[in-house]
């Protein structure tokens, strides 16, 4: 069965080594493989959920761009685009937020995460993202869905509120409920400073993370500064799951070479960080620093760039316009 494929990542700046690993390396996977149709967006109606600079949001939403073509993506195979300039999702996704139910939304851990405290502060934008979300998979009948673990609660929200559409006007296939496709060992890439927290774009720590845009030099010093612990490499991964720092370390070198968890782990037992922390710099420079320069060289290029969002949001609009015709008859407009 030929596979349609979507995603998307906020252009909110500092793109990592995380959203590489846990999706972006996927995407391009993906698209490579014979048959599938793919779709990324880079998703600027979701980037404001939380307050941008409109001067520095333009910027972002051509880097994102740009990192996915360093990154692999071909806009002669898969549809480039960034959301907002498709009226589609905005639209489907008013729809589909009459149908989601608020104790569904209610559950989603990445708003109480995000919101923090001060839950009466947040935007309702960031209270109903996962609706647009939603849209955003559906509207393409999308099948599989590349992303990080963090995401997963809101693909499963897509999929109760594709039933939820298809039960309540009884059309039973009318909305496909999508796969998530997480990756299974490196899904979730820590903080080069704290193990037990996802490595993030909003981390005020640059050292927490390998931004896509980072230099040689920077790399290598934010890899020296990764937190460890004294003791030698260890021997298994029962010894490693106690070790979050060591175990995400680890994790990265095997995920860029393309290994096992446990390849990497024989590799180093009892060795010493400096022997690891030099052969995991080495590797990162060999795989991030040519994307970091060509997302440097695109960005010299806006009209190429916006070019590109332009033609695929016209391919886009062409599958989601139709879509969002179909809903709205089933409806009763
Ligand atoms: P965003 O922009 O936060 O992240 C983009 C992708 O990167 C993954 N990711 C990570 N993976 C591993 N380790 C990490 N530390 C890490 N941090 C981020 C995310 O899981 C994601 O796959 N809501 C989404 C964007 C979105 C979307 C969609 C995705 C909007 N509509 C439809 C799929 C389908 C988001 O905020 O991703």
């Amino acid at each position: 069965m030929k596979k349609k494929i979507f995603s998307g990542v906020q252009p909110t700046g500092n793109l990592h080594l995380g959203n590489y690993l846990g999706a972006i390396k996927n995407f391009v996977a993906l698209q490579n493989e014979k048959d599938n149709d793919c779709v990324y967006c880079v998703v600027d109606l979701h980037a404001i959920t939380v307050k941008q600079d409109p001067k520095i949001l333009k910027d972002n939403i051509r880097e994102t761009t740009a990192a996915f073509l360093a990154s692999g993506l071909d806009y002669k195979k898969s549809i480039i685009f960034n959301q907002s300039l498709v009226p589609a999702h905005s639209e489907g996704s008013w729809i589909l937020g009459c149908i989601a139910r608020m104790g569904w939304l209610n559950r989603m851990t990445q708003f109480k995460e995000k919101a923090g405290k001060d839950k009466e502060k947040a935007s309702v934008g960031l209270y109903i993202y996962p609706i647009l979300m939603a849209a955003d998979i559906l509207l393409y009948d999308s099948t599989h869905v590349p992303v990080g673990e963090d995401q997963k609660q809101h693909l499963e929200l897509s999929r109760d509120i594709a039933q939820k559409f298809n039960l309540d006007f009884k059309t039973p296939d009318f909305l496909k409920a999508p796969e998530p496709l997480i990756q299974k060992n490196f899904a979730r890439i820590m903080s080069l400073k704290d193990g037990t927290k996802k490595m993030s774009k909003s981390d005020p720590s640059d050292l927490s993370r390998i931004n896509l845009t980072d230099k040689k030099d920077e790399i290598i010093n934010k890899i020296k500064k990764a937190k460890t612990d004294n003791a030698a490499l260890p021997f298994d991964d029962i010894e490693l799951n106690k070790r979050p720092e060591v175990a995400n370390l680890l994790g990265i070198y095997s995920s860029l070479n393309n290994q096992t968890l446990s390849k990497s782990i024989n590799e180093f037992s009892g060795k010493n960080f400096s022997e690891f922390k030099h052969k995991l710099s080495d590797l990162v420079v060999q795989k991030i620093s040519p994307i970091s320069d060509e997302i440097n060289r695109l960005k010299k290029d806006n009209d190429f760039i916006d070019k590109i969002l332009k033609d695929g949001a016209e391919k886009a609009d062409k599958i989601t316009s139709k879509k969002v015709s179909e809903m709205k008859k089933i409806i009763g407009f």
